[in-house]
């Protein structure tokens, strides 16, 4: 299960969030889920809001130089 935590950071919220490998979260990006950060479908009624971040986390570390393809 994510781990999570938010805090204030000069006037802004901030969150940081820990990951299980191959575990997937869906977090909110329209700021008006009841479960933030994650998602709750909320942002389907309000017209013209983004949809949710997916987040799924590897299962192997990612070794270094791997993404520069
Ligand atoms: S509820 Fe905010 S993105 Fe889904």
């Amino acid at each position: 299960m994510a781990i999570h935590e938010t805090e204030e950071r000069n006037g802004k919220l901030r969150t940081v969030m820990k990951l299980e490998p191959g575990e997937r979260v869906a977090l909110c990006r329209c700021m008006r889920s009841a479960e933030f950060p994650f998602c709750d479908g909320t942002h389907k009624s309000i017209e013209g809001s983004a949809g949710p971040a997916i987040v799924e986390a590897l299962e192997a570390p990612v070794e270094e130089g791997a993404t520069d393809k």
